[in-house]
């Protein structure tokens, strides 16, 4: 931050897939001067396999097993914008692990918004149908609530939102000293 001010050393995007957690990271960690982590690439890169094919090869097991490996790792990090996976907030002890430490900042999202914005592609395993991310959706609200923050990402481009997010920082950084 800019002012010398105690501030999380990490914060933690979460929401369902499609709301913009790997896009919003990089633009929220430029004006803090804060590193960026993008969950899913990390796994990737560690297993040396696509994320639809972790899922595919070896399970959604062992794709769980790795998200909560990496989680407990970041919180030894420093000045870290974390974009989590949309189901890394659902697992507890991948949440708990990431929560450590961390201001974790929910970015929420129409569902009528991410189905528009989720491509049927492929490369999001658990996005099988319309019906299915209904369903997800529903389930993964209650441990989306548990964030600190919440920012609405809906209805703006990604640098309001990320401006959203970064106002939300701060006002909460002022909340929380003022205590
Ligand atoms: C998942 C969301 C994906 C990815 C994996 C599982 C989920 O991340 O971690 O496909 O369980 O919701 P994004 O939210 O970045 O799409």
């Amino acid at each position: 931050m800019d002012d010398g001010e105690p501030f999380p050393p990490r914060v933690v995007l979460v929401g369902f897939m499609g709301c913009g957690k790997s896009t919003i990271g990089p633009r929220v960690a430029r004006p803090l001067d804060y590193g960026f982590l993008d969950m899913d690439e990390a796994i990737e890169e560690r297993m040396g396999l696509s994320v639809a094919a972790i899922f595919r090869e070896r399970g959604e097991a062992a794709f769980r097993e790795e998200e909560r490996r990496l989680a407990a790792e970041i919180a030894g990090r420093d000045r870290l914008i974390v974009a989590a996976g949309g189901g890394a907030f659902a697992q507890p002890a991948t949440r708990a692990a990431l929560q450590e430490g961390s201001l974790a900042v929910w970015l929420r999202c129409e569902l009528a918004t991410l189905l528009a914005r989720i491509p049927d592609d492929g490369t999001r395993p658990l996005a099988r149908s319309r019906e299915t991310i209904g369903l997800l959706f529903a389930e993964r609200e209650p441990s989306y609530r548990l964030a600190d923050v919440t920012v609405d990402a809906s209805d703006a481009p990604p640098d309001e939102v990320a401006q959203r997010v970064v106002a939300a920082l701060r006002g909460y950084r002022r909340r929380t000293m003022e205590r």
